[in-house]
């Protein structure tokens, strides 16, 4: 039998039409435009695609959108006195720093510049360490995107075995963090991981997020199995064509699993979603006025 597919572009609309019904409404009841502010740092074909698409939807939903574009030459000095600037910017309540940034800069003392109130890629130590403990955080933008789809699907994910395939930083570790907070039993697997096929087929919930192209295969999931695939990798085919796939043989897995999200269409588009939600989350925060409800 063939899994039900996870469609990741309608639930990202869904997300961004409630945003945006949210940003009006604290306009008109506040007047309060959350801003966002994202920092380029050189020339990653794939920084400027991403980027570019975060500009549009943040305008899309009503907020403010401030683009800080800087050469691959920058200092960290520089880097750290836009952070500054954009720290004490009233009128921006989310700032990203574009990852990865150029080879001179140090991500981390640039990650930890940020104020943790206006970290909306959820990458700060304070905020890392707030979600671990269960206070309020700001949570990184793939896996809270990554966790409403399951809750979507799954409904309660108390007692369920949650497997993550890497252990990232951005992605890895706070997914595990988030799916532990849901009551998961919870494995972090990586490339050091003993049986890796063994240890994936174990999982009610599947999350690969390696970055290595089509690695788990369809004989890796449970029957039943709901799989999210993170990956996003660019493979040349043979007629010299380019193709996005995820870290899982979506061809085998689909038949497998019992709902599985497609690469692309799957993760990616709840990224962004979940980077303008949160920065209204920021935004109410900063002004200490509570999330508007919809419906
Ligand atoms: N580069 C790739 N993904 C991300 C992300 O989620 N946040 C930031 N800041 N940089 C990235």
């Amino acid at each position: 039998m063939s899994a039900n597919i996870i469609d990741g572009k309608e639930f990202a609309l869904k997300v961004r039409t409630r945003v945006a019904e949210q940003v009006t409404i604290l306009k008109a009841d506040h007047g309060l435009t959350p801003g966002l502010a994202v920092v380029l740092a050189g020339d990653d074909p794939a920084s400027h695609v991403y980027v570019r698409n975060k500009n549009k939807s943040t305008l899309a939903a009503g907020m403010k959108s401030e683009e800080i574009r800087l050469a691959d030459t920058v200092s960290q000095e520089e880097v750290l006195a836009v952070v500054e600037r954009l720290n004490a910017d009233p009128s921006i309540h989310g700032i990203l720093v574009q990852l990865p940034l150029p080879s001179q800069v140090d991500e981390t003392a640039v990650i930890d510049a940020i104020d943790p109130a206006k970290d909306v890629d959820g990458f700060h130590v304070v905020n890392t360490g707030r979600q671990a403990v269960g206070l309020d955080a700001m949570v990184p933008c793939t896996p809270l995107g990554c966790i409403m789809m399951l809750k979507d699907q799954l409904g309660d994910l108390s007692g369920l075995n949650a497997v993550v395939v890497g252990r990232s930083n951005i992605v890895g570790k706070p997914m595990a963090s988030l799916l532990l907070g849901e009551n998961c039993t919870v494995t972090i697997s990586h490339s050091r991981t003993k049986d890796l096929p063994a240890v994936c087929r174990s999982a009610d919930i599947l999350v690969a997020a390696v970055g290595r192209s089509e690695m788990i295969k369809g004989d890796w999931v449970k029957p039943g199995a709901t799989v999210i695939d993170v990956g996003i990798n660019r493979i040349e085919l043979d007629t010299g064509k380019t193709r996005l796939v995820g870290d899982v043989c979506f061809s085998e897995a689909v038949e497998v699993a019992g709902a599985i999200t497609p690469v692309p269409g799957g993760v990616g588009p709840m990224t962004i979603a979940c980077l303008l939600a949160n920065t209204v989350t920021a935004a109410c925060r900063i002004a200490g006025v509570s999330e508007p409800e919809i419906g």
